[in-house]
């Protein structure tokens, strides 16, 4: 079985952390410092320093990340690293602090620490999760040639309503323009499709022609023209015209669906590194503020 970046090398990391863990507690608890215990005293400077070598550590990531981007295993290991020993520093803070958090620049740096390492708890997740969800989504075909195939039934989508009627055409051509797909993670996010305004309205018409009644009054004005288009006017060619365009938009719709997830779950792969990433670098600026400042009123 493939290893997870969990249990990577039969979970080094997480063995790594525990003894740790158990000796910076061990170290606490044993320690006696003539007072309470907080970040001044020899075990508080150590644990210190050894929490802030870890977040230097951690910080240099990006930049292995990008230099091993072609050798997976290693940054599977790097990962795995990470993630168990970025977790570590709760601990070994707090044992640093002697459990001592006022509100202060030292315990700015703490909570900032927090919220860096509960997003990438968040990235694990996505990390662990998302992978399989998008492959399943997906069938197999990419997201390049599902966009091309979209692409391609919208061409024939209007060729064919161009023949129907401009009305028809107009229809259609909105709710291709209220497509939305693709750009930046925030429009991925949000990623839609319009299909359902042109099926909407053509399932109406439809309906409406056959049982040959008129809509209420309440109906958007382009449904009225198409009904009274269709019911009126349309000969049987059209009503098969428009049944295929049904059948096209609907095929259409399937496909805008699953891209628009498809890029919902990458921006949701992307969009927590916007917390976790900014936030080390603030981390890091109040870690030197609270190193300096500690030293300035020792
Ligand atoms: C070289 C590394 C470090 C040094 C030299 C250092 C130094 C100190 C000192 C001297 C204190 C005691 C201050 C006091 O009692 O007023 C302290 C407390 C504290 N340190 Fe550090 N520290 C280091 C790393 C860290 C790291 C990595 C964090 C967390 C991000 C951190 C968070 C805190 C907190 C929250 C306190 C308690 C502040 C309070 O009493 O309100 N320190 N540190
Ligand atoms: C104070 C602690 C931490 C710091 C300073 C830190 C910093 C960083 C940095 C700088 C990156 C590189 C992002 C990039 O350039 O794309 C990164 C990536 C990452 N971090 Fe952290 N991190 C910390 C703790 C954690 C923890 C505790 C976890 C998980 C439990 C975690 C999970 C991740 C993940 C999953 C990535 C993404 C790797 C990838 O995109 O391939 N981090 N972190």
């Amino acid at each position: 079985m493939h290893d997870s970046i969990l249990t990577y090398a039969k979970s080094r990391y997480l063995w790594i952390s525990v003894a740790l863990l158990a000796g910076s507690l061990a170290a606490y608890i044993w320690h006696d410092p003539g007072g309470l215990p907080n970040g001044g005293t020899w075990l508080g400077y150590t644990l210190g320093t050894i929490g802030a070598l870890l977040i230097v550590w951690l910080m240099f990531f990006g930049i292995r990340k990008r230099r091993y981007l072609n050798n997976v295993g290693t940054l599977r290991g790097w990962l795995s690293a990470h993630i168990y020993l970025g977790t570590c520093l709760i601990l070994i803070v707090l044992l640093h602090a002697g459990f001592q958090l006022g509100w202060n620049i030292h315990t700015l740096a703490f909570l900032l620490m927090l919220i860096v390492i509960f997003s990438g708890f968040f990235g694990v997740y996505v990390y662990l999760r998302y992978p399989n969800l998008m492959t399943r989504n997906r069938e197999s075909a990419t997201r390049e040639a599902m966009l091309e195939e979209v692409n391609e039934i919208d061409l024939n989508a209007l060729a064919l309503a161009d023949g129907i009627d401009p009305k028809i055409h107009a229809v259609v051509l909105r709710s291709i323009e209220n497509t939305k797909l693709g750009g930046g993670v925030w429009t991925q996010l949000r990623a839609r499709d319009g299909s359902d305004l042109a099926l909407d309205s053509l399932h109406k018409a439809i309906a409406a022609r056959e049982k040959k009644q008129d809509m209420k009054t309440t109906e958007m004005p382009t449904m009225f023209a198409m009904v009274d288009f269709l019911a009126g006017r349309a000969t049987d060619k059209q009503g098969d015209a428009m049944r295929k365009l049904i059948d096209l938009i609907s095929r259409k719709k399937g496909l805008a669906t699953k891209v628009a997830r498809d890029m919902q779950y990458q921006a949701m792969m992307e969009i927590w590194l916007y917390i976790h990433v900014p936030l080390s670098f603030a981390l890091l600026a109040a870690l030197i503020a609270h190193i300096v400042s500690s030293f300035f009123y020792w």
